[in-house]
């Protein structure tokens, strides 16, 4: 089985003077781990390097990068899936970590439990050899001037200021021995309400991966894509319509049913490739053979 990639960096109006920094961090991901999935990686350690890089770039909003809640905090949410096993970690509302996705990984060889959350998650965190950060390693001058710029009163609609900002990120790997695996990441949404979780950490909806379908990983406006489990529902139609045309159905059940804006991107059994989104723009990077494709696709 000759493995395969594909990463995103969110699904939004991402404005001109940005779309350089957006390519390189999405085609850096890519041209990192592909030559190891050809070395035999697994589809599962793929996706958790990918979303790693992706967490250490500060263009998007997960690890260093990440949106300030409501209180001017750094809160945390990833998830990541194995194909071959339907086993799964996630973790919710954690504080100042470079690597949430790590986590999620280390969440999924526990004994006990799969999802953890806030101060227990930190916990498991700290006993496992992760670090918190100081916030201003992981906090933007970006970020800090976005946070003053939004409203935090009754008027201020986290629809509005979602539609406007959406740079949660993801990958979907097969490996050479037919294995699918996603993980995804994210600092949510602006000014979120502090314990706001959204779509990325819950299985289904910011991913899914099934060696049976195929695998997805998405990014949007959490509590709509929630509505529709928008990864699960890409997945469900893989087989029969094959990943191109299930992302673009699974789009448009998100805004049909969902009333919701983002994007997706899934790979199938047999390693093809299919991205979506209905926002006007989506940053994606894909292996071909031994090339890498990055680019904003542009709706
Ligand atoms: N998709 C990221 C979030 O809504 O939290």
């Amino acid at each position: 089985m000759e493995p395969k990639i594909i990463v995103h960096g969110g699904a939004w109006d991402i404005p001109d003077e940005h779309v350089s920094d957006h390519v390189k961090g999405v085609h850096h991901a890519v041209e990192t781990v592909a030559p190891l999935l050809r070395q035999g990686m697994t589809a599962l350690e793929a996706v958790e390097r990918a979303v790693n890089l992706l967490e250490e770039d500060p263009t998007f909003d997960a690890g260093r990068g990440a949106f300030l809640n409501a209180e001017g905090n750094i809160e945390l949410d990833a998830m990541i899936m194995d194909g071959e096993s339907l086993d799964f970690g996630c973790v919710a509302a954690m504080r100042n970590l470079l690597h949430p996705v790590s986590v999620a990984r280390k969440v999924m060889d526990s004994k006990d439990f799969r999802f953890l959350v806030g101060e227990g998650a930190m916990r498991f965190a700290m006993n496992n050899g992760f670090s918190e950060l100081p916030p201003e390693e992981l906090l933007t001058e970006r970020e800090l001037t976005f946070f003053h710029s939004i409203k935090n009163d009754q008027s201020f609609s986290q629809i509005e200021a979602f539609s406007g900002r959406s740079d949660t990120v993801g990958a979907v790997a097969l490996d050479e021995n037919g294995n699918l695996a996603c993980a995804t990441s994210t600092g949510g949404t602006p000014r979120k309400h502090p314990g706001r979780v959204g779509d990325s950490p819950v299985i289904g909806s910011g991913g899914y991966a099934d060696n049976e379908t195929g695998a997805a990983s998405s990014t949007g406006y959490g509590e709509t894509i929630m509505r529709v489990v928008l990864c699960k529902t890409a997945c469900d139609l893989i087989p029969d319509r094959g990943p191109a045309e299930a992302a673009n159905r699974a789009l448009e059940i998100l805004h049909r049913k969902g009333k919701g804006y983002g994007g997706l991107i899934c790979i199938s059994p047999e390693g093809n490739y299919g991205f979506a989104h209905n926002t006007p723009r989506m940053a994606y990077a894909l292996a071909q053979g031994h090339d890498v494709r990055a680019d904003i696709s542009v709706k």
